[in-house]
């Protein structure tokens, strides 16, 4: 089993599933604004026990979570919202959804640093608010009346993502003993007793965008 970002040319599988396990279906173009818009929040499950017979099979989509961030957040406060979640049928009970889930909102604080994620889910769906109150820890923010098209109330749930900050190290933090100059301030300030504040710095695959643009070396 593959867990991957969801491409483009996905998106006529992933519809497929969805038609297949929800009510709430979606026009391809509302999928393309997702893929398009926030490319690193959707994930798809794809199924690879079998292997392709041509180069022109589609991959087996099993599962998939479709995510966006909140285009106008209340006080700027950037959040991630959980469009769609499914997982076929032969598929369910393998920690698929937990796991794409789990990638989704990874993304959302290291790309866009959201610090919550949202959800509505219907009150009689008990194998998904198992997974979201039980096994990811949301919580019910309230209830919306009549909020499917076929009059079912949804909860309207959220996650704290602050846990997945990056984290830094401080002062707080019991780093040892200084040994021998190594730590200390080179510009005279006083660093004896007095910890300098440290933070993590991104290398190689973690790097962002930013730091792959092409330099113009000759203005260095
Ligand atoms: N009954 C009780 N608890 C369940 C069930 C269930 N049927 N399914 C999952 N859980 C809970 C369990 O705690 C489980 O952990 P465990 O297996 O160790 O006990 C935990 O969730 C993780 O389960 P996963 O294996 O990760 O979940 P799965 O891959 O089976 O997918 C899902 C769960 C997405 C709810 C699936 O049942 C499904 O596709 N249902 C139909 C579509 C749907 O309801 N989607 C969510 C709509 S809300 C929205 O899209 C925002």
């Amino acid at each position: 089993m593959d867990i991957r970002v969801l491409t483009p040319s996905d998106i006529p599988h992933v519809q497929s599933t969805n038609i297949t396990n929800l009510p709430e279906n979606y026009f391809m173009k509302y999928y393309l604004y997702h893929a398009l818009s926030w490319p690193q929040l959707s994930y798809v499950a794809v199924d690879t026990s079998r292997p392709k017979r041509t180069p022109y099979d589609p991959p087996k989509i099993v599962g998939y979570v479709l995510a966006k961030m909140e285009e106008e957040p209340v006080n700027g406060i950037q959040h991630g919202h959980i469009t769609s979640l499914s997982v076929m049928r032969t598929h369910r009970r393998l920690g698929l959804a937990e796991k794409l889930m789990r990638q989704s909102q990874r993304a959302m604080v290291e790309v866009f640093g959201a610090h919550h994620v949202s959800l509505h889910v219907r009150m009689s769906n008990i194998a998904a608010l198992r997974l979201y109150q039980d096994t990811l820890g949301f919580t019910n923010e309230k209830v919306e009346l009549k909020y499917y098209a076929d009059g079912e109330d949804a909860y309207s749930m959220r996650m704290d993502l602050d846990f997945l900050r990056e984290p830094t190290l401080d002062a707080d933090e019991d780093e040892g003993d200084e040994v021998g100059d190594v730590g200390k301030k080179e510009n005279g300030d006083k660093a004896g007793g007095k910890k300098v504040r440290q933070r993590r710095v991104k290398i190689g695959k973690g790097l962002g965008v930013g730091d792959l643009v092409e330099r113009n070396e000759s203005q260095v």
